[in-house]
């Protein structure tokens, strides 16, 4: 048992009634720079959602118009507002085992195809077994990889596993790396598995769980736009789960981003997209396998 510790949070924001709402050529600037920034796009229907979203900036602020906000971000001392800007806009709802069939297709078909595999090529038993988690967004994605691949591992002498996570939201990526979680963020996993790889929260963190150490050391955590003109990569990954990212960009983006993760996948591996996605229209040289799931062969 361990116990966590948690700042009490300190808001000096000022109170404010509401900023009026955003106008036409208000939203269309905060979509344009959105767009150009993380080719999330804003469709027009989505203005609700970002005055929501901003509110909260602006109060942050103390800004009281959605005028103030675009002057500040136009300005020399608002550059660092894009990373909050992009932070309050994507979504990062994610959850444990989300879409459970990747995790079945991972233990039972990738990981015993890359034993054997490596078995064969190098004549040896042991490999590091690498992943790349692309739009990590608050780590529930990488941890349920993490228990998947522990578990597999546990009892395989010689074998050792990453995984690199990555997202373009800072804000997210800090709680991902911190590995905590409430209990309602944790209903899919295993009862055995809740005991075996979480720290149960006691007192103040009554509730809570956090991965522990010995999982969270084969994490690492870095901010990586998946548009930034190359990715600072040495390695390959047997395995890249891109997923339920995609869906925010157009066409060409999303052959632009394939076409940049191939090269990083070994030969033999997958790429993995989220169930609502699809490389169906765009040029790929990526091999399915089966609904969302590819194959560098
Ligand atoms: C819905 S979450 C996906 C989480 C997880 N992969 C899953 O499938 O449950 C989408 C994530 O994509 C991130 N994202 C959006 N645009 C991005 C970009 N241009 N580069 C990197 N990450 C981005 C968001 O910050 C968010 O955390």
């Amino acid at each position: 048992m361990s116990v966590f510790s948690f700042s009490s949070g300190n808001s000096s924001e000022k109170s404010l009634s509401g900023p009026a709402p955003i106008t036409a050529s208000e939203y269309e600037f905060i979509r344009q720079t959105v767009y150009e920034h993380s080719r999330i796009n804003l469709g027009p229907s989505k203005k609700e959602l970002v005055m929501a979203r901003l509110s909260k900036r602006l109060r942050a602020l103390n800004l009281a118009s959605y005028a103030e906000y675009i002057s500040f971000i136009k300005s020399a001392a608002g550059r660092e507002e894009m990373t909050n800007l992009i932070d309050s806009i994507s979504t990062n709802h994610t959850y444990f085992f989300r879409e459970p069939q990747h995790f079945d297709f991972l233990s039972q078909v990738i990981l015993p195809q890359f034993c054997e595999q490596d078995n064969g090529r190098h004549g040896n038993t042991s490999g590091t077994f690498k992943v790349w988690s692309a739009a990590t967004s608050s780590g529930e994605e990488p941890y349920t990889i993490s228990l998947i691949l522990d578990d597999y591992f546990t009892g395989r002498k010689n074998w050792n596993w990453n995984i690199f996570c990555t997202d373009i939201s800072t804000r997210v990526l800090a709680k991902a790396q911190e590995g905590i979680f409430s209990k309602d963020r944790l209903g899919p996993v295993r009862p055995d598995w809740l005991v075996r790889y979480f720290d149960r929260g006691v007192g103040e963190s009554e509730g809570f769980f956090r991965v522990k150490a010995n999982l969270r050391r084969n994490l690492s955590f870095k901010a990586l736009n998946l548009l930034a003109p190359s990715y600072p990569f040495r390695d390959s990954f047997q395995v890249v789960f891109c997923r339920n990212v995609m869906i925010y960009f157009d066409r060409e983006t999303q052959e632009e981003l394939v076409n940049k993760i191939y090269p990083l996948v070994q030969p033999g591996g997958y790429l993995i997209i989220g169930h609502a996605e699809s490389l169906t229209n765009i040029k790929h040289p990526f091999k399915l396998v089966k609904p969302s799931i590819y194959r560098k062969v």
